[in-house]
């Protein structure tokens, strides 16, 4: 049943828990994704007063948005997993300004540090275009959560593309709880300050809306306070035991943490199952008895890919020993396509990729094996035979790879993984860490790896997947939401 102003919990996120193809014939199939919000939210079940609220993000979308009552999926009869879903069917253009060209190409750069900075940012004419249907994208679903809202309401804003939604909202509905989570890193003031001023503070007084905003490590939180201070003048107070506090303009919003781990109990029941056993075996015939280095991303710029590729051809030339020894399995998804330096990126990947294996490789051995199309059971089955887990982004919110690997792998892993990922902070008593920028470095380090002694990396591989394992996603979902309402965590 839709009803309005019913809802008692409420998840606000671009990309939603469901998305649509459109086959020849026009018919619509759905498809329910992963990740860790889906199984977070999966913790309050199919409550009927929890809404989860989502933008439509193609065409197939926007047409199940359409034909669906107020654009509730559910409704519809669409299978949400028996979640209440309503996807907005916010108009392409306004859609692609606010993600291709803010979230993605402006927030997303800010906090990853991804600025090639004498050439790019440079915030002219069309980004303020941008700028202005970033404002309606966020307006649509401040006023979607607003009609939704029961008194009094519980609503979890995630990530970047809905900086401004938690004021927005309030202006709307004072008597709402309104926590925000940021998925990603925070930047540094220094690198934050780069956008321009109104955006900037329209960006942090957005978040300030909230009642609590949150992050995934406390280097994210400082940094976000920071930026408070630096660009707002905004009071920040640290009460012993408490959350920080920032105070701006006569508001208090808390600033909390809650680290997001893998969903161990899922994953090795799924990596079990005879999909991945089918692809495992293909995997091993292609390996043979070789060690195994595997990474699994998205094409993203923030994943470091290349340099990790060089990393691998740095210890080929300089550790010959390996020669004919070892296979890196890398897996890079396609990621963000409508993006021409995300299609570029994914050239550059390939091209280092094709110069290694003709490089090293022979009629025997070929010593990278590339995957670009996703594949979830193969990942899992690429998991299982890791020796060598290798994650290096430049700047990661947590990286969950990092910890699924050592819970799903057979023997268990050695993990080289770059400082500048959250999970670092988890992580770094068993992991090899690294300095991403540093290909010398990440050599050595999968060097140390693979001579690791196999009862000490057995070892450390199971504090590593213990570690990995100790936040899982419906834990960091109900936290959050015991935080925010002052419940006492469940
Ligand atoms: C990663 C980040 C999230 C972000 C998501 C968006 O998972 O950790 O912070 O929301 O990417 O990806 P998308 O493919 O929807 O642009």
């Amino acid at each position: 049943m839709v009803t309005s102003r019913s809802a008692r919990i409420l998840v606000a996120s671009n990309r939603g828990p469901v998305s649509f193809q459109e086959a020849d014939d026009g018919t619509l199939t759905s498809r329910r994704g992963g990740g860790g919000l889906v199984t977070g939210l999966s913790a309050i079940g199919s409550d009927e007063a929890a809404v989860w609220v989502c933008a439509a993000l193609s065409d197939a979308d926007r047409r199940a948005a359409a034909q669906a009552p107020q654009g509730r999926l559910d409704a519809a009869g669409h299978d949400t997993g028996g979640q209440a879903v309503r996807m907005l069917d916010i108009d392409r253009e306004t859609f692609h300004q606010a993600y291709n060209g803010v979230a993605n190409s402006t927030l997303w750069f800010v906090h990853h540090l991804l600025y090639d900075t004498p050439v790019s940012p440079a915030f002219d004419h069309a980004f303020t275009q941008e700028w202005a249907s970033y404002l309606r994208y966020n307006e649509a679903f401040a006023s979607s959560l607003a009609a939704e809202a029961a008194e009094g309401a519980a609503v979890l804003v995630q990530d970047y593309h809905l900086a401004l939604a938690p004021r927005l909202l309030r202006e709307r509905r004072p008597d709402l709880r309104i926590g925000h989570f940021s998925h990603t890193p925070w930047a540094p003031a220094e690198y934050y300050r780069m956008l321009p001023d109104e955006v900037a503070r329209d960006v942090l007084t957005g978040m300030l809306g909230a009642d609590r905003a949150a992050f995934l490590t406390r280097r994210w939180a400082d940094a976000f306070v920071d930026c408070c201070r630096v660009v707002l003048g905004a009071t920040v107070e640290r009460p012993a035991g408490g959350d920080l506090t920032v105070v701006h303009q006569g508001r208090t919003t808390r600033v909390g943490v809650h680290g997001l781990g893998a969903d161990a109990e899922f994953l090795r029941e799924r990596a079990h199952r005879p999909d991945v056993g089918s692809r495992l075996r293909a995997l091993r015939e292609e390996v043979g008895d070789r060690r195994t280095i595997v990474r699994v991303d998205r094409t993203e710029l923030s994943k470091n890919i290349v340099r990790g590729l060089l990393a691998y051809r740095h210890l080929l030339r300089t550790r010959p020993q390996w020669r004919g020894k070892v296979v890196h399995v890398a897996f890079a998804y396609p990621s963000r396509h409508d993006l021409a330096v995300y299609r570029e990126y994914t050239a550059a990947v390939r091209r280092i990729a094709d110069e290694i294996n003709e490089e090293f490789g022979d009629d025997t051995w070929q010593p990278l094996l590339v995957h670009v199309n996703d594949d979830f059971p193969r990942s899992l089955a690429a998991y299982r035979m890791a020796d060598v887990a290798l994650v290096n982004p430049i700047r990661d919110g947590m990286n969950l790879v990092a910890k699924e690997i050592p819970i799903v792998s057979d023997a268990g892993c050695a993990l080289v993984l770059s400082r500048e990922a959250g999970a670092a902070a988890e992580l770094a008593a068993d992991a090899l860490l690294v300095n991403p920028y540093d290909v010398v470095q990440t050599a050595e380090a999968l060097h140390r790896a693979l001579t690791m002694p196999a009862a000490e990396r057995a070892e450390r591989s199971r504090r590593l997947a213990a570690a990995g394992a100790a936040l899982p996603p419906q834990r960091w979902f109900l936290d959050q939401l015991a935080a925010l309402t002052g419940d006492a965590p469940g």
